[in-house]
Formats: C-alpha cells, structure tokens, sequence
C-alpha cells in the first residue's frame, strides 16, 4: 500500500510517499509537476533495483532514515533510553492532517513509546519549504540527532555550496564535489557562529548564479547546528541538518528548529531571492519603514565617551544625513575597557552625570532616533552583578575566557528576569527606539537551552516594547539566521568596514540576506580591522548596496569626502523605498577580479547595478557586465551614474561615459554593457529604467 502526498506551487513541486505504512520519503523534488500528475506512479516508479552485495529492499531515504531499516548511512534519529542503551525505532504511520499549505504527518513506534512528527508546509509568499521534525516519548530519553525531515537530491547534482568563515570574514562559500561518504559540519560554539552559517546549496557543476538547478536548505536556528551531506554507497545522496551534537537535554519532547529549503531552476539567484524575500516578511512587522541611515560611534570613541564630543559627533553625523544615532559599548557600570562591567546595565555616572537624557535629547532635536548596545548574555567577573550572583554563569569556573567574559546561563528564569527588569527599565526611562545586541564570544558548553532562554528573553522584551527595533550582531556576523530574524530587524553583517571585504561578504551572504535587515557601514578613511586605505567612493557605494550607516569619526572627513558621502546618502534616501523591497541578483561577472550585482524592483520597472573592480584584471579592457531578470522584449534606459569618475587613463569613448543608453533587455542579458577602463578598488553604479 502506497500513500502519497504533494506540496508544491507554479515553481517547484515535492511529491513523498509511504510504502505498508512505512516513514514517509521524497520521491520527486524539483521543477513544478503539472496539474494531475499520478503520484502514486511516481512513487512505485521511485523503487530502485537490487544486485549483488546488497540486502534485499533498500532503506528508504526518509524523512528520518533508520537504523531499523538497515539504512547504510546516517541516521536521521539517534536515540538512547535514559540508561544509555541506543534504541532502533521502526515507526508506523498513525495520522495525518492536511491543510491548505502543508500536512502534518504522524508516525509512531509504539513499542517503544516513541512518536515522530513531520511538520512540512510550503510558504505561498516566498516559496520556501519549512520543515519540522518532532520527537515525543513516553519515557524520558537522550537525544543525540534527531534531523529536521531528511532530503534527497538528485544524482546530476553532483556538487555542494557550504559556507565557512571567521571574525571579519563571514559568508566564506566553498563549493566542493559529493563523494562516497558523509561531510559533515558539527558546529558547537553555542551560537550560529562566523564560522557556521547553517546553509548549503546543492547544485550541478554548472550552475551559475543565472542558470542552472540548485537545492538551497537553511536552518533557522541561533544555537549551533549540524549538517550532514552524503554520498551513500549505493550512489544516493541526502542532506540533514539538525542542533549541534550533544545539545538536547533529556527530556520527552524535542523539536527539530525550521529547515527552510527550495528547489530553484533558475540558477542560484532563484533561491537566493526567495530565502531574501522570506527574510524581508519576517522583519517586516517590526522594522521601522523607511530604513533610516545609521550613524554608530564604536570606531569614533570606542569606550571613551565624552558627551560633548558625542554631542558634535552627532551634530555631524545628521548634517551628513544620518537619521539613528546607536551609541555601542561604554555607557555602561564602569566600562572604560573590555574587561569590565558586562551585566551592570546601570548608566555611568561618571561619563552620563545627567543620564542618558541630555545626548538623547540633543540626538532628538537634531531629527534623529536613539539606539544602544546591549550584550545581555554576557558577565565579567569584574562587575557587581558576578559578584552578586557568580552561580549564574554557565560552564565550569575554570573554563576558557573569551575577550575576558563569562556567559550567563540564559535557561535560567531568574537570570532572565534581572536582564528584562535592567533593559526595561533603560528603555522605559528613556527615549530609545533601537538596541544592537551583541554576543561576543562563543558559549564554554553547548546547550540548546541557551538560545531558547534568549529567545525567550527578546520575545518578551518585543512584545512590551514593540517600537524598538533589535539588531543582531555577534562580534559582526556571529549570529545571523532566520531563527533569530524571527525576532529581530537587522543583522551586523560583519565587524570589517573595509568596503573591498564587504563586497565579498555582502555578495556571499545575499545568497539568503537582503539589502533590508543587512547593515553597512561607511567606516574610517584607513580601515581599523584590515588597515587598508579606501577611497570614500568606494566606501559610500558598498555601504549604499545594503541597510546603509556611518561609523567613522565625521570629523576625519575632508570636504570633499563630507560631500561624496552626502551625495551618495542622498541617493540611498531617493531610492530606499524601493531598493530595500528589490530581489539582489548576483551577476556572473566574467572577469574574476569584478564583484557584481544588479538590484531589481519588485515591479521590475527599475534595478540598481555595483559592478566593483576588486583587483586589476588579467586583460587590458573591461568585459560587458551582463545583466539578469530583465524583460527581454522591454526597452531600458541606462544610465551609468558615476560616468564623471573614469580617470584619464579612461582614454577612449564607451558610450557610457558620456551618454544614456536606450536597448532591449535581450541586449542587456546577452551581450552585456561595455563599461569605462578604471582602476582598482573603485565601483561603478549603473541605473535602468524600464521605458
Ligand atoms: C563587537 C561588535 C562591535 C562593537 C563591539 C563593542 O565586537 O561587533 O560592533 O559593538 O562589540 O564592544
């Protein structure tokens, strides 16, 4: 007996099936299948052969492979009673409930007093999948793995996109072949971590960021995750993602975080635009409309506040455009450094006589709102709070410091509440519309609770303060998942405001990020984390591709930088409303040494085209940069904004220096636009127009 059932919309479909009431399996997923396919001739005909050295039926690739089944690779449930012994589920269907978008399937071991639950749903607006796996017992049990429902791909697919990284470089891509065997990617810092952001892309070698198949899967989810890709012996390949290892308490009831997954035939820009578009719903409810220009003072004052020089810093900071002012790190018990004071969220009297309220007010006239920076999870054992309450800190007393700090456990009820009556009571007594949450270190034991406790905690704390916004940021991009998007309005991208690293890493991460929630800042004329000399061009430009910001001391800035930035700002602020709800389409640059990208309107009336010339290229003439999403029959209008930056070496006459170009989508997809020679570390900003 076969049961089937289908999930799907215009632009992909997934058809599973449950063979004599065995764990369901994806027989088909890919390209939309049309209206009234036969599923269950899809799911007899997914019945593989047989030969020699093998057993007699093959385990299926379930939603959750098991043991029981003599599945020769790893499993998606590992299970121990609570003495230890490992348990072999052989689970059975029980029920199913379908709903307009999803159905919920359910099946059990009864034997051993065990229940699976898949919760699989389609999202109509993004076309994402999301994917949930559930586990109940009877009896308290450990967990060891228990996968979000466990997805094959197909065969052509012989290649995988996973992402890696470290502080100031996050969003590193890797694409490497399957082979036999499991890679797996075990990540327990406790957080989602530079090093781990919870992805991979599944694609043919071909495929480009304009053409071809690709199996995007993301796991939204703040407290470390594990990934599991493999190559079965038999050739089939699947892909798990669950919580780090060794992260579940015992307990009875245990939930998988959401698997977010799509299946694109339109290159990697098809997935990347839906998993964007996915992360601009969720922030939408909360996120202040439009997107006001950042000014943070990190980089201007570090921890020396002066409330003069804060005063006329942002004095500054509104005369070049800014309209948030997020005062960071330093206001706080007696931080003069970073080895103080985590955890007394009282103001400095010493640097704040009067409180907060003068800069607040002068922040206000000047038209601006107020942020500031928090780092709720975090001690030192230099503040009255750990002397007060050492027994709050998670982890052993002799573990490892990170930048000096400890971590409070956040399962804690009454750690929780002492954080929510401080926060509160900063945002009650004050004008405040913005909090920068920072996280930075990685957590001494892993622990699921941890992010549970602060998801709970900045529930809590929305939902009494539903104006105030919350940035994300974990020494820069430390935290950046849809787990913790659900709850918050922006991420910290990245520590580096070097501008050529941020195009790398603004590029990388928009493969699920969009301009909307993913900050950018203009940083110092030299860079304080790479030491590199930028032009203001270059720095304004990368920093308009995204949530733009300042965080430079204004008071470094020449005329003329002042200007550049002014004019760009001013830019940004004209087109915001339309770019910050635009698809970012990856560009497939020929030429290796040019970043590019091409911002598309959801309407698709305009787009915004960066081509950054990161290095020199190999060949003396600029390749065309050819563009994508357009309508091949529409006529565009193209304008190259900073045609008056060619430099003299710029000695022939590419009709864009001068003048508009009026030509076909077709043209523009096909051949490409023939850009100005320039320099390296510079960028051209192209505007169209459909006419
Ligand atoms: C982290 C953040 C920075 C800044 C400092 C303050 O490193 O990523 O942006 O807020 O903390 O200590």
């Amino acid at each position: 007996m076969i049961k089937t059932w289908h999930l799907g919309d215009s632009r992909q479909s997934m058809v599973l099936a449950s063979f004599d009431g065995r764990l369901p399996e994806v027989v088909y997923w890919g390209p939309a299948l049309p209206e009234g396919e036969a599923h269950q001739a899809i799911a007899a005909a997914s019945i593989a052969d047989v030969s020699g050295g093998m057993v007699d039926r093959n385990a299926a690739v379930s939603l959750s492979p098991e043991a029981s089944q003599t599945f020769p690779g790893h499993c998606g449930l590992s299970v121990r009673d609570k003495n230890g012994t490992q348990l072999a589920p052989d689970s059975r269907f029980r029920s199913e409930a379908v709903s307009e978008h999803g159905v919920t399937l359910v099946f059990a071991d009864d034997a051993l007093g065990l229940t699976l639950t898949f919760n699989l749903a389609l999202d109509a607006k993004s076309s994402l999948f999301k994917l949930r796996s559930s586990l109940e017992s009877a009896d308290e049990i450990i967990v060891d793995w228990l996968a979000a429902p466990v997805l094959p791909v197909p065969a052509h697919t012989g290649e995988m996109i996973e992402f890696s990284g470290r502080w100031c470089a996050e969003f590193l891509t890797r694409r490497i072949p399957f082979a036999p065997g499991a890679r797996v990617r075990d990540n327990r810092t406790g957080r989602t971590d530079h090093a781990h952001f919870p992805g991979l892309i599944v694609c043919s070698p071909g495929t480009r960021n304009t053409s071809g198949e690709a199996y995007a899967f993301h796991y939204g989810w703040s407290g470390g995750h594990k990934m599991v890709a493999e190559e079965l012996q038999d050739g089939r390949r699947h892909v798990q993602f669950g919580h780090a290892s060794g992260s579940l308490p015992v307990g009875r009831t245990f939930h998988s975080a959401p698997l977010y997954v799509t299946y694109s035939g339109s290159g990697l820009n098809g997935a990347a635009t839906r998993f964007q578009k996915h992360a601009r719903n969720l922030v939408a409810e909360g996120a202040r409309s439009p997107r006001p220009v950042h000014y943070n003072c990190w980089e201007a004052v570090y921890f020396d506040h002066e409330l003069d020089e804060l005063r006329s810093i942002a004095s500054q900071a509104a005369d070049l455009g800014a309209e948030r002012f997020v005062l960071d790190d330093g206001w706080f018990g007696r931080r003069d450094d970073d080895t103080t004071s985590l955890g007394d969220w009282v103001i400095d009297r010493r640097k704040y006589p009067d409180g907060l309220t003068p800069l607040i007010e002068h922040v206000k006239a000047l038209g601006m709102e107020f942020g500031i920076w928090f780092e709720p999870e975090m001690i030192n054992e230099d503040s009255d709070l750990y002397r007060s309450h050492p027994d709050w800190v998670l982890g052993p007393a002799d573990q490892i410091r990170g930048r000096q700090q400890l971590v409070l456990d956040m399962s804690r009820q009454d750690v929780r509440s002492y954080l929510y009556e401080h926060i509160a009571s900063v945002l009650k007594h004050h004008d405040v519309g913005y909090i920068k949450w920072d996280h930075n270190r990685v957590l001494p034991v892993v622990d699921a609770s941890q992010a549970e406790g602060t998801y709970a905690l900045i529930d809590r704390l929305r939902a009494d303060f539903p104006q105030v916004e919350i940035e994300s940021c974990a020494s820069g991009g430390g935290r950046i998942d849809f787990g913790i998007l659900e709850r918050t309005q922006r991420v910290w991208l990245s520590d580096s405001n070097d501008a050529l690293e941020r195009q790398r890493i603004q590029h990388d991460a928009a493969l699920f990020l969009p301009a909307s929630v993913t900050g950018s800042h203009v940083g110092p004329r030299k860079c304080h984390t790479s030491g590199r000399v930028l032009d203001i061009k270059l720095r304004s430009w990368t920093a308009a591709q995204r949530h733009m910001g300042f965080e430079m001391d204004p008071r470094e800035l020449t005329e003329q930088e002042a200007a550049t930035l002014r004019m760009v700002t001013g830019w940004w602020k004209a087109n915001r409303d339309w770019m910050m709800q635009a698809d970012i389409l990856r560009l497939d640059s020929s030429d290796p040494a040019i970043i590019a990208e091409q911002q598309l309107a959801a309407d698709g009336s305009r787009f915004v085209a960066f081509a950054a010339q990161m290095r020199p290229s190999d060949q003396i003439l600029p390749y065309p940069l050819q563009l994508t999403g357009l309508d091949p029959n529409a006529v565009y209008k193209i304008n190259l904004i900073n045609q008056d930056e060619a430099p003299a070496l710029s000695r022939g006459a590419p009709l864009l220096k001068e003048h508009d170009l009026e030509v076909s989508g077709q043209y523009l997809m096909s051949h490409g636009l023939i850009l100005p020679w320039r320099f390296p570390e510079t960028i051209w900003v192209l505007e169209g127009r459909r006419l």
